[in-house]
């Protein structure tokens, strides 16, 4: 079963993956992937961010494990059994992003991504079976252990739409 861990920058990808490998699951980051692959196709000098061909490394991808993760914001066009999409409250990603000393620019574009599930809405048009991690209140710890709940049948909470940041949205206006 490969199972992808997406959600908008800053929202937990890599803390809780760094969990699930130290527990002895295998964790691919496709960031790094392309890089080895030369699938780096050029820079968003705007974004500061890779631009990577998805579609190439969607077809090349092959990971023979039982259960394995897939690791990044774009994990979720791979073709993989389930996607869990991490999210966090946008006032928390804000500082969350603020503190990696990203400029303001580039802050706001994500969180107005987060805000309006963006990757979310990506997900459920491409996948079946996706579900969705609330990290704001969460340790990497525990958001770990709500992914491998949910691959162990333990969705209820977790279903797409759960999460709603309409209200703290309405709030800005
Ligand atoms: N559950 C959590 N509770 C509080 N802070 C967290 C939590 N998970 C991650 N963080 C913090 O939020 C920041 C972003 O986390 P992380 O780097 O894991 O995100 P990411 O989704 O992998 O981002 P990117 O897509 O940019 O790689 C880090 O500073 C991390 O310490
Ligand atoms: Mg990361």
């Amino acid at each position: 079963m490969l199972v992808a861990v997406t959600g908008t920058p800053g929202t937990g990808k890599s803390s809780a993956c760094d969990v699930l490998a130290r527990r002895g699951y295998p964790v691919v980051d496709l960031d790094e992937l392309a890089r080895k692959e030369g699938l780096v196709t050029g820079r968003d000098e705007l974004r500061e961010t890779d631009e990577i061909d998805v579609d190439a490394l969607r077809e090349g991808l092959h990971v023979p494990a039982k259960v394995a993760f897939v690791k990044s914001h774009y994990s979720h066009r791979m073709d993989v059994d389930v996607a869990i999409v991490l999210r966090c409250r946008p006032s928390v990603l804000r500082t969350r992003l603020e503190t990696r000393g990203w400029e303001a620019a580039k802050v706001r574009e994500n969180v107005e991504a987060e805000a309006i599930d963006a990757i979310l809405q990506e997900a459920v048009q491409h996948l079946r079976s996706v579900y969705e991690v609330d990290t704001t209140e969460a340790t990497p710890q525990e958001t770990a252990q709500a992914i491998l709940g949910i691959l162990q049948g333990k969705t209820t909470g977790h279903e797409p739409g759960t999460v709603d940041w309409t209200s703290e949205v309405l709030s800005w206006y």
